[in-house]
């Protein structure tokens, strides 16, 4: 479905024009449209100014996107819009393998002089209700701050990790030697050559998304890199056997100026598709020389490699929400996934919005699919859709979200059904923002 041809919703238009304010779209091939937007979108991100190869760079790789913004026709400059959104079709991956279309949401800004006055509601909603409208069943975003969205109907799903490893002490466990081959490669031959891992690995891990051509290069160090990193940035591809690429790692190395053997590694990107890989990677990471610390800000929450090095505690991991996901149509979505356990169960779903508001059943057949009908019958379970959205590719367990009360058990014992089902074999992870 191409996003951007869809048109803009009449309510918010409405909504906006009442406050003076002109709700509109920005074909990413204009270069000067596109600029005026680029600059409030930096600005909302209290980044530097974009470059003009920056631009150019977004008028080749981000025009298939839809991009919204908001103007103000009494300022002075009125060309650069107050408000700024962008949204795409993407795939998000499922329990099981499949993948569903999601609304992805990105570069959310308001300008700070027209803050706190509901711009940011009216954009948010008019994109959700336009998804809806169009048939794709979730939408999904990464967010700056862990507030903001849970209004909307979005709840985090997955968690990523900043993983910090002492190298020096964590040691290396592992006794197999892997079959296959690393060797640098530039940035141009990652881009070129491991984009197939990424998506081998993808499909494996509930919670990913596809990329689109421009976060891809990002991943991979060739575009949009804001502040001129790409410069201090390597590149390492693990090939198998059978020389094909099954991993790489894209990092940099930061310098400690008063012990030139205490360098720190940042990983850009690190992706493999077989535990051969990845195990050959981190490998050559914890023993590069005159290397103190690795870090990872991507990490997965549970990253095998704890269970790789001697000492777990030399791995500082922090924890923070990170895939956020708002079920539009739950037919839809809970039919996607597979599920761990067959039985029933029968769900109520409150929403504000009214996308998902009903009550449910969910008939897992003994193949681990699902039928899911709307009924009377009274529910098991009871939750609002940003809690349904947390749990859907089942990272988080329901007996703790029913302690917190987000989920109400109306039927003993339902919780833990409702656990055994929805439990994924892959912690759900997504490797990168959006
Ligand atoms: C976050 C941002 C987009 C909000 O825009 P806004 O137009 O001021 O938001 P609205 O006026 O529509 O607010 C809608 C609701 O969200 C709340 N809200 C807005 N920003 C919030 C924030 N940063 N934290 C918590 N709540 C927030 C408002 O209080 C309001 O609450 P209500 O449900 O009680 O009405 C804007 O402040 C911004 O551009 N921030 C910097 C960039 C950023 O972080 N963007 C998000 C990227 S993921």
């Amino acid at each position: 479905m191409d996003a951007k041809q869809l048109p803009l919703d009449r309510t918010s238009a409405d909504a906006l024009s009442a406050g003076g304010l002109r709700l509109g779209l920005v074909d990413g091939t204009d270069r000067d449209a596109l600029a005026a937007w680029d600059e409030a979108d930096y600005r909302g991100f209290h980044d530097r100014r974009p470059e003009p190869e920056t631009i150019d760079e977004h008028v080749r790789h981000t025009a298939h996107r839809r991009i919204v913004g908001v103007w103000d026709d009494g300022i002075p400059e009125p060309n650069v819009p107050v408000a700024t959104v962008s949204t795409w079709v993407g795939d998000l991956t499922v329990p099981g393998g499949a993948t569903l279309p999601s609304w992805a949401v990105s570069s959310v800004t308001v300008a700070p002089t027209h803050r706190r006055r509901g711009v940011a509601r009216a954009m948010l909603e008019g994109e959700l209700r336009t998804a809806a409208a169009a048939g794709v069943p979730m939408a999904s975003l990464t967010v700056s701050e862990a507030t903001i969205y849970e209004r909307y109907g979005f709840g985090p799903a997955t968690q990523t990790a900043d993983l910090t490893i002492d190298v020096r002490r964590a040691g290396w466990a592992r006794t197999e030697a892997s079959t296959g081959r690393l060797a640098f490669v530039s940035l141009q031959t990652v881009a070129d050559t491991c984009r197939d891992v990424f998506e081998r690995a993808r499909l494996n891990t509930p919670g990913e998304m596809s990329m689109d051509d421009f976060i891809w290069g990002q991943r991979a160090g060739v575009l949009g890199d804001r502040d001129k990193k790409s410069a201090s940035l390597r590149a390492v591809r693990y090939d198998d056997a059978d020389g094909v690429p099954q991993g790489f790692v894209v990092y940099s190395l930061k310098a400690d100026h008063s012990d030139f053997s205490n360098h720190t590694v940042d990983i850009r990107y690190l992706r493999a598709a077989t535990d051969d890989a990845y195990a050959a990677i981190w490998r050559f990471l914890l023993k590069l020389d005159l290397v103190g610390t690795v870090k990872n800000e991507v990490a997965t929450a549970d990253e095998p490699v704890l269970w790789m090095i001697r000492d777990q505690r030399a791995a500082t991991v922090v924890l923070r929400d990170h895939h956020w996901l708002r079920i539009l149509d739950v037919k839809s979505a809970l039919e996607a996934r597979r599920y761990a356990r067959p039985g029933w169960l029968t769900l109520r779903i409150e929403d504000r919005l009214g996308f998902a508001s009903g009550t449910y059943r969910l008939d897992v057949r003994a193949d681990g699919s699902a039928e899911v009908e709307t009924t009377d019958a009274a529910p098991d379970l009871s939750m609002d859709v940003a809690t349904l959205s947390a749990l859907y590719l089942g990272g988080w367990r329901t007996s703790t979200l029913a302690h917190a009360g987000r989920v109400t058990e109306l039927t003993e014992g339902a919780a833990r059904r409702f656990d055994e089902a929805f439990r994924a074999d892959e912690a759900p992870t997504l490797s990168f923002w959006y």
